[in-house]
């Protein structure tokens, strides 16, 4: 596929992202003045002090004094890619979403993150990766915002400033624990157990991937997709790369984030440049929309759990290829916002209650972070859609309305008084049906944190498993408080009797019986397989 310059809708937004880039041969001013020289300022004599009159020594240094926006307060470090999605039409029965109709093509920006590292640190840490994907659809935008890892580590999404308090850097000397080698991650995660499965994703060779085009992707929560007949089904998303999923060793990473801390994005912008674009089918598990929201004995709306592929398989529904570097890291990978609320007709949420929580946050922390209201107006972020919001003004207010009725429908505008039925092609959220008590308690379904790390662990070759061993026994090592690595420990025999044995003992601590019982390894499906055919009829 060559490059996607513009989009099915013939738009350009994002494609151009030179858009009021600089113009002319002349060195001017932010207002156009032709000026003469930039390497001097203006002096009282040529020895004297700096005037204040000097308009363009003050313009310069003072818009050089703001280049900076904040970091986000997590995924700081990313790397990005303009790309395109060609569905397959697999999806048509069972989702009203028009880019997944068979041959639709549609843009998309795809941007790569590690979760905890600042800006700036180091691409070969072990962590969870993000994988963040916006699709500019011809009925606007819709991000699925997801992980190189298909479960979180927290169950409600009121605990996520605290395990990310627990992950980032300590207050007091801010030294980074990229490796999550630190009391307060295990503290948080042996406190909390439910963090368990996630981080023995994180300890596996899934930590460190070899390249971001070897990495999958998974949406985490399930959604639940809706059909022009009103039918709905529940569903997992996953991204699968057609170079195969690929790790470093611990060594490699090592060596490689020493030599070049840039070394994944540096491999993807390398790869994009010399045509090799990476590509990743986009695919579905399905599962009935049933009241109780279960499958198999898996709770569909607990983000730690996933459903192994033998009870779901995964069917392939689209092709994502990416094509094209992008021009400017800060107008686009840094400047490009993400969020699991953007939907489009066709995808709604379920009401998995990190997901529900994640719904408020994106919007909330762009407005900061994004200085204000207007973001989505930034080329990047732009819809390929026509957009007809009735919002108005704010900071950064780019579109110049015209007209004078700024609400929907009116009778003094051409394009507001509803030429079509309302219902047409909007946005739709599935009706449900409540009757429950409110609470601050979770489900018991919720309460099994141990059974699918142990799965996950059993499903690993010989030389996986030694790396996860040796990936927990450096970790705890660097883990200062006894009680925390005993916490730990305990928290390793309720997933694995040898995988705990062997860390206590590189560990030098006695290996804990299990508090909870541990499932057969002999009967436990293996995690990571594809195979099979979809039952959506
Ligand atoms: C950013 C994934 C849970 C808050 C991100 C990004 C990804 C991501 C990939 C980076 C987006 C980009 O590249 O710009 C996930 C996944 C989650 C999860 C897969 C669980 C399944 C949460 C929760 C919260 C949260 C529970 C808060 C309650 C944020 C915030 C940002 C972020 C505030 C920064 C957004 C920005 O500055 O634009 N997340 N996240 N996330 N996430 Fe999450």
């Amino acid at each position: 596929a060559g490059p996607a310059n513009v989009s099915a809708t013939g738009a350009d937004y994002g494609a151009a992202p030179t858009t009021n880039a600089q113009q002319g041969r002349r060195l001017t001013s932010a207002v156009g003045v032709p000026l003469r020289n930039t390497d001097h300022s203006l002096t009282a004599g040529p020895r004297g002090p700096i005037l204040l009159q000097d308009q363009h020594f003050r313009e310069k240094i003072s818009h050089f004094d703001h280049e900076r926006i904040p970091e986000r307060v997590v995924h700081a470090r990313g790397a990005a890619a303009h790309g395109v999605f060609e569905a397959n039409g697999a999806a048509e029965k069972i989702t009203r979403a028009a880019f997944l109709k068979k041959g639709v093509q549609t843009d998309t920006f795809v941007r790569f993150s590690t979760v905890l590292g600042s800006r700036g640190s180091a691409d070969t840490a072990r962590d969870t990766r993000g994988f963040a994907t916006k699709f500019y659809t011809t009925d606007g935008n819709y991000d699925l915002v997801g992980n190189n890892i298909p479960v979180f580590f927290i169950q409600d999404a009121i605990k996520f400033p605290d395990i990310i308090h627990a992950g980032k850097p300590h207050p007091d000397r801010e030294i980074p624990q990229a490796q999550s080698a630190h009391d307060t991650f295990w503290d948080f995660v042996s406190l909390h157990t439910e963090g368990q499965h996630h981080t023995i994703w994180n300890m596996s060779d899934r930590g460190i991937p070899r390249s971001l085009r070897t990495m999958e992707g998974f949406g985490i929560h399930t959604f639940r997709l809706v059909n022009d007949a009103g039918e709905t089904t529940l569903v997992k998303f996953h991204w699968k790369p057609k170079l195969g999923v690929h790790s470093t060793t611990w060594e490699e990473a090592q060596i490689a984030g020493g030599t070049d801390p840039d070394f994944h994005r540096r491999d993807l912008a390398d790869a994009i440049e010399a045509g090799a674009y990476p590509q990743w089918d986009f695919g579905v598990q399905t599962f009935p929309d049933t009241e109780d929201q279960m499958f198999e004995g898996i709770d569909l709306l607990d983000p730690t759990k996933m459903v192994p592929e033998e009870l779901a398989p995964v069917q392939i529904i689209g092709t994502m290829t990416l094509n094209r570097n992008p021009i400017n890291y800060f107008a686009e990978t840094e400047q490009v916002m993400f969020n699991p609320a953007n939907l489009v007709p066709g995808i709604d949420v379920t009401y998995d209650p990190l997901l529900q929580g994640r719904l408020f946050s994106y919007q909330d922390t762009q407005l900061t972070r994004l200085g204000g209201p207007n973001f989505q107006q930034i080329p990047i972020n732009r819809p390929h859609a026509p957009v007809n919001d009735m919002l108005r003004d704010g900071f950064h207010q780019a579109g110049v309305h015209g007209g004078v009725a700024a609400y929907h429908p009116n009778s003094l505008d051409g394009n507001n008084p509803l030429p079509t039925p309302p219902e047409e092609g909007s946005y739709i959220e599935v009706p449900q049906r409540f009757e429950a008590v409110t609470d601050r308690k979770k489900a018991a379904t919720f309460d099994d944190h141990f059974s699918q790390a142990g799965l996950f662990y059993r499903s690993l070759t010989p030389v996986e498993q030694e790396h996860v061993i040796s990936a927990y026994t450096f970790e705890l090592s660097k883990c200062w408080d006894e009680t925390i690595r005993k916490r730990q420990l305990q928290a390793l025999a309720n997933i694995d009797a040898t995988l705990c044995s062997e860390v206590a003992t590189g560990l030098g601590l006695d290996a804990p019986s299990p508090t909870e019982p541990v499932e057969d390894t002999a009967t436990s499906p293996a995690l990571s397989q594809v195979g099979g055919e979809w039952p959506v009829d």
